[in-house]
């Protein structure tokens, strides 16, 4: 076998919002997937872009350094250089790109630079390398709802997505009408284990086409907590738990209304689910059982896959480096596509 046919030994770099973290792949293997997150922002109920930034200054040498011990991998047997290009807060994709081009440089090895979101459904291929196309994936994090028809590896078409906020974004939002801190959504999660879906309910936006639209939930929410706290103070916290459900029930329920429509005349051979929202252990099960019902296959990545992570940068950037699809020394972070 000619070299060129063995994976490459890589490392992938991401920092395109709060998580610093950084991946080596080797003989196709995910050696180290090191991830240092970012606690500042609990406090402000949000991710601040400029502490953001600071704190992968602070951050990306040491997970730099670890995720190469880790990997038992030293920087001269690297074969590119990967790094999340965008989307994403501008301060902090910088950081990345700038750690990412001084590596390249110094060790003289290609660049390649990856599309945060193709790297989100490229998570499924970790898993799955070759996985039966064509399939629908719900990609939801706290950036962006889509529905992506997935016809091979990178040929992708959305056909949904949100008007305004983002999925994550939504249980971070009502998290923090609940006094719940940044980022929401895991502890939604958590708390509605123990709580009631069918105790409180709210109505749904309704969007033409396969598009979402979170913000008239929040804002319903807002409005019935402020209600709800003059004429039963303490409501909130004493009805945490059936209130995390309620809201993570019609969160699910409305996310896969979309997806069983594209499924009626979109012929499928399976249903996945990407992002960090993927993490979310109603969601999971809610698309399993859509899933089973049509006897279509189901993915959805690993925990430690589903939020922010270098590991599926690394997954996009081996397939890149196969096509040879390496980026220049001049290729800049965008915030947008
Ligand atoms: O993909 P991700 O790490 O970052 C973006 O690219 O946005 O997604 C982060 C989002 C946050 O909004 C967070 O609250 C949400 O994923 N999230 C969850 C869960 N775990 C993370 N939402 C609901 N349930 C979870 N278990
Ligand atoms: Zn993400």
């Amino acid at each position: 076998m000619s070299s060129h046919h063995l994976p490459p030994c890589l490392l992938a770099i991401e920092t395109s919002c709060d998580d610093t973290s950084v991946a080596v792949l080797k003989e196709g293997k995910i050696l180290a997937n090191v991830t240092a997150q970012q606690h500042i922002h609990s406090e402000y109920g949000g991710v601040v872009p400029e502490l953001a930034s600071r704190d992968h200054e602070r951050n990306m040498l040491r997970v730099y350094r670890e995720a190469l011990k880790k990997a038992g991998v030293s920087k001269e047997e690297l074969e590119a250089i990967a790094f999340t290009q965008g989307p994403g807060l501008l301060g902090s994709l910088l950081v990345g790109v700038s750690f990412a081009k001084s590596l390249a440089l110094g060790l003289q090895k290609p660049l390649i630079a990856v599309d945060h979101l193709q790297a989100h459904i490229a998570a499924l291929y970790i898993k799955e390398p070759n996985p039966d196309f064509p399939f629908l994936c719900l990609l939801v994090s706290g950036g962006h709802t889509q529905t992506v028809l997935v016809r091979d590896h990178f040929d992708f078409e959305v056909l949904g997505k949100t008007l305004d906020d983002a999925a994550g974004e939504a249980f971070d939002k009502i998290g923090k009408l609940m006094g719940i801190p940044y980022p929401g959504g895991a502890l939604i999660d958590k708390y509605a284990r123990s709580g009631n879906p069918d105790a409180f309910s709210f109505t749904y936006s309704k969007v033409p086409g396969f598009d979402y639209s979170f913000s008239g939930l929040k804002t319903q929410v807002l409005y019935f907590l402020q209600k709800q706290e003059k004429e039963n103070p303490g409501f909130t916290e004493k009805y945490r738990d059936d209130l995390c459900a309620s809201v993570q029930a019609h969160i699910c329920t409305y996310l896969l209304k979309p997806v069983q429509r594209i499924m009626r005349d979109t012929p499928l051979k399976g249903l996945a689910l990407a992002g960090g929202v993927s993490a979310n252990s109603q969601l999971r099960k809610d698309m399993g059982e859509l899933a089973e019902q049509h006897g279509l296959n189901f993915m959805v990545p690993d925990f430690e896959y589903c939020t922010d992570n270098a590991g599926m940068i690394a997954e996009v950037a081996r397939f890149k480096f196969e096509k040879k699809e390496f980026a220049d020394l001049s290729v800049i972070a965008r915030a947008r596509f």
